[in-house]
C-alpha cells in the first residue's frame, strides 16, 4: 500500500496553524492531526494526577499510563485519555499554563513523535496535514510539503483575542507570548529550516491563507 502524503505545518501560537490546516485537509480530502492536543492531553493528565509538572521524572513516569487517542477527521476529532473525553478540557487556561513544562521533557517528545508518525502512517486517506512546532524538522523532515506559517505577533494575539471575551482577551496576549518564548527554547519554530516554505499570513485573511497553503501543495512536484 502507498503511504499517505504528509503536509507538515509549523508555527507559533495564533499563526492559524490549526484552523488553516483543518480547512486545507477538508479541501483536499486529507486527514488532519493536531499534535499540540497530545501535549495538552498529557498536561491535563499531570494536573489530574496532581504531579509536579516541573519535575521531569514525574512527568516522564506519566507516559506509562498515557493511554491516548485522537481522531484525524478535520470536521471533528475527539481527544481521549484513559477513557476520558478531554476534547474541551485541554483548551482550558490551566492546561495551557503547564503544557510548555510538559513539552520540554525529552522523553515526552520522543514518545509523542513516535506516536504522531504512527497516526500519520495509518491514516485512511491519501494524505494528512500534521500541524505543530516540530513537524517540519523532527516529526516529518522528509515530508514533500513543509510550511512554516507565521504572522506578526500583534496580529496573532489579536486573532486569538477575537475568539474570547474582552476580559479574557486582556491576559491572553501576555500568556501566549510567554508560552511561545518557553516553547521556542525547545524547538525552533520561528525560523524556517532548509527546504521549508515560509508563509507569512500577517496581511492575509483566513481564506487567502488557506489558498496560499494549497498553492504551495500544488506547486510541489
Ligand atoms: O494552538 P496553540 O498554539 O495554542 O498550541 P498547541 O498547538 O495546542 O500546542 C500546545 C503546546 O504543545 C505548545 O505550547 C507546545 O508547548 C507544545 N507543542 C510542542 O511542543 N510540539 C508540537 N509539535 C506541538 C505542540
Ligand atoms: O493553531 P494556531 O494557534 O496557530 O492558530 P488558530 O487557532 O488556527 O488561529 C487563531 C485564529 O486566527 C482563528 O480564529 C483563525 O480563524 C484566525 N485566523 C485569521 O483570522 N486569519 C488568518 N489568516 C489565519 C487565522
Amino acid at each position: 500500500s502507498t503511504l499517505p502524503v504528509i503536509v507538515a505545518v509549523d508555527g507559533p501560537a495564533g499563526s492559524g496553524k490549526s484552523s488553516v490546516s483543518k480547512a486545507v485537509a477538508r479541501r483536499l480530502g486529507y486527514g488532519f492531526l493536531d499534535t499540540g492536543a497530545a501535549y495538552r492531553a498529557l498536561a491535563w493528565l499531570a494536573l489530574e494526577r496532581e504531579i509536579d509538572t516541573d519535575d521531569p521524572d514525574a512527568v516522564t513516569s506519566l507516559l506509562d499510563e498515557f493511554d491516548y487517542s485522537i481522531g484525524t477527521d478535520p470536521d471533528g476529532y475527539a481527544v481521549v485519555v484513559a477513557g476520558n473525553d478531554v476534547t474541551d478540557a485541554i483548551r482550558e487556561p490551566r492546561v495551557a499554563s503547564v503544557v510548555s513544562a510538559i513539552a520540554r521533557v525529552p522523553e515526552v517528545r520522543s514518545h509523542l513523535v513516535a506516536l504522531f508518525r504512527t497516526v500519520a502512517a495509518d491514516v485512511d486517506s491519501p494524505g494528512i496535514v500534521v500541524e505543530g512546532r516540530d513537524i517540519t524538522t523532527v516529526v516529518a523532515p522528509d515530508a514533500p510539503v513543509r510550511i512554516l506559517l507565521t504572522a506578526d505577533e500583534a496580529v496573532r494575539m489579536a486573532r486569538r483575542s477575537a475568539e474570547l471575551s474582552d476580559h479574557a482577551a486582556e491576559t491572553v496576549g501576555a500568556h501566549l507570548a510567554a508560552r511561545d518564548r518557553a516553547d521556542a527554547r525547545v524547538v525552533d519554530f520561528l525560523n524556517a529550516a532548509d527546504g521549508v516554505t515560509t508563509l507569512d499570513s500577517t496581511h492575509l485573511n483566513f481564506d487567502e491563507t488557506v489558498d496560499a497553503v494549497i498553492a504551495v501543495i500544488e506547486e510541489t512536484p
